[in-house]
């Protein structure tokens, strides 16, 4: 079967590419308010973009054409958390996407505590594995829905005890959980591991090339 994009709508584009690129990562992301309202949202358009210096990217869409509330923050305040729930967080990571008006925290109505970050003024969740505080380096703006590519920089990790080994991360203890099309999650299943394949170091730039 063949489907020509522009046959299709923003939304059946949406539910096609979100049941294509799976499964995706939840990056859980905390930011203060102008006015100090802690704001807690999930969002699954997420990668890492460089690790010198350490870069997340996420995608964050409008609702009716507005910034949602995390977008709005970020740009005010120029700086967020992306924590990473485990699959024992499942529902509050879940239910953090109920749309609720900016002065309403989802954190205070979901009974999560916040812990103070220590290179930026927005608070991290305190009982996530991960927690990255992010500084925003840029924005790009993407499409006709307004959608903007954010992109921050990480400036500290905090990582539950026992979670980062001999520089590792435990990825079973982790326990993380993904996002699959619509209100569908999975958690880690089989792991398997190949021979490594030795790679050229990423840390030198060759600037003809
Ligand atoms: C698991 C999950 C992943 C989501 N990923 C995204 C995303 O990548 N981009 C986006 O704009 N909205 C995403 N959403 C929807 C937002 O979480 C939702 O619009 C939320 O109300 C935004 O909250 P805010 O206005 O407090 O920022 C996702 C929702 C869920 C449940």
């Amino acid at each position: 079967m063949q489907v020509l994009a522009e046959s299709l709508s923003p939304e059946a584009t949406y539910r096609l590419m979100s049941g294509i690129v799976v499964p995706r990562p939840i990056a859980w992301i905390t930011t203060l308010s102008p006015e100090g309202v802690i704001n807690l949202a999930p969002f699954s358009c997420f990668t890492f973009v460089s690790n010198k210096p350490p870069l997340l990217g996420i995608n964050i869409g409008r609702k009716a054409g507005v910034r949602k509330d995390t977008g709005a923050n970020i740009h005010a305040t120029k700086e967020f958390v992306v924590n990473i729930g485990d699959a024992t967080q499942l529902d509050a990571i879940h239910m953090s996407s109920v749309e609720h008006p900016p002065e309403v925290s989802e954190a205070d109505i979901l009974g999560l505590d916040t812990a103070p970050s220590v290179s930026i003024r927005t608070p991290r969740l305190a009982d996530a594995p991960v927690s990255m505080e992010c500084r925003l380096e840029r924005v790009i703006e993407f499409g006709e829905t307004g959608a903007e590519f954010i992109v921050g920089e990480v400036l500290a990790f905090h990582l539950r005890d026992g979670l980062y080994r001999d520089g590792k991360v435990e990825t079973r203890e982790l326990n993380p959980v993904c996002r699959i099309g619509g209100p569908n999650y999975a958690s880690l299943g089989e792991i398997v591991t190949l021979r490594a394949v030795a790679q050229t170091p990423k840390s030198v730039m060759n600037k003809d090339g």
